[in-house]
């Protein structure tokens, strides 16, 4: 299977695979003129983004000017890493949902880094390439098949590029398999799975301090993550989480780069654990009203 690898297969394999391609790189790449410095925006200042915000604070090259956030916690908690960086403050966007959009209009803004909830990705990645911001997306980068196509046709129209950031294609033991499957050693592939084993109940439930293992709570209650992400068990089954099992899998078998997607099956059960976990939980039981709720 040929490797070549052109700007549209970059764009498509992005928005829907992850690319083997850093943020960091793809400026470069597809930049007009020549920088030595790229300016980051984030958007959601979240936990997420803290291990975003490091990773670009350690380097010279890169420099965050702006965040967005309508949370004050989220907001003071970024700070703190730029405080421990010892980096400049950047300018802050907190006035709401909608903020971000003033972040996208900055001039000192060449790409963006989305952390927001889920539901927010689609539409601010095609917001910020609308305004000509290059986007990195955390994990879905997307809800419903349909935003993936707009992420794609806005990329298109655009030419910005987008990268979905899909770090479990980067995973040391997966990197490792696909060298294997690139040698050959499996033959052609014919067939793959990739699952989303994770047991989040410690993230999807806490005390509204800490984020993770701390108690029952979900939604206005809660902090971070379960502030948001909880409401899809509720109200969707299915595998909510699909890319860090998919992603992996549509590399090794060079999808968007000569192979396609013809067919996909997923299969998920009841979220009986949720109930369970909160039945059982010595800050909830069984009367708990959240033990009551059928996710
Ligand atoms: N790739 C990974 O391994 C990995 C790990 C953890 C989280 N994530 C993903 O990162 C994303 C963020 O997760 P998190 O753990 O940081 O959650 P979080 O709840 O800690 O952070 C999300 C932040 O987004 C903010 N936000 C909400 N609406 C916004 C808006 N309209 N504009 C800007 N900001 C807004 C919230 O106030 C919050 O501070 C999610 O997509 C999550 O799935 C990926």
């Amino acid at each position: 299977m040929p490797h070549s690898f052109n700007r549209r297969d970059f764009i498509r394999s992005a928005a829907l695979t992850g690319a083997a391609l850093t943020i960091t790189d793809s400026i470069k790449a597809f930049s007009s003129a020549k920088k030595d410095k790229v300016r980051i925006g984030i958007i959601g200042a979240g936990f997420r983004s803290h291990e975003h915000m490091g990773n670009f604070l350690q380097r010279d090259d890169v420099s965050i000017t702006a965040i967005a956030d309508p949370q004050q916690r989220s907001v003071d908690e970024a700070l703190k890493v730029f405080a421990a960086y010892k980096r400049p403050e950047p300018a802050i966007y907190k006035n709401g949902d909608y903020d971000y959009r003033n972040l996208l209009k900055r001039d000192d803004v060449d790409a963006v880094v989305i952390c927001s909830p889920w539901e927010w990705h689609s539409i601010q990645a095609i917001d910020a390439m609308n305004a000509g911001k290059i986007v990195g997306a955390e994990v879905c980068g997307a809800v419903k098949l349909q935003e993936c196509w707009e992420v794609v046709n806005t990329s298109e129209k655009t030419k910005i590029p987008v990268m979905m950031l899909e770090n479990v294609c980067y995973r040391r033991d997966v990197m490792a398999v696909l060298n294997m499957v690139r040698k050959g050693m499996f033959g052609e592939l014919l067939h793959g799975q990739g699952g989303y084993e994770h047991d989040l109940r410690g993230v999807l439930f806490n005390d509204g301090k800490t984020a993770y293992n701390s108690g029952v709570d979900f939604g206005k209650n809660a902090y971070s993550e379960a502030q948001w992400r909880t409401e899809h068990n509720l109200k969707r089954n299915g595998e909510l989480y699909p890319t860090h099992g998919l992603g992996p899998v549509a590399v090794m078998m060079d999808i968007n780069r000569g192979n396609r997607m013809t067919k996909l099956s997923s299969i998920a059960t009841k979220a009986k654990g949720l109930q369970k976990y909160i039945a059982e939980h010595p800050k909830g039981g069984a009367n708990h009203p959240n033990a009551k709720l059928n996710f």
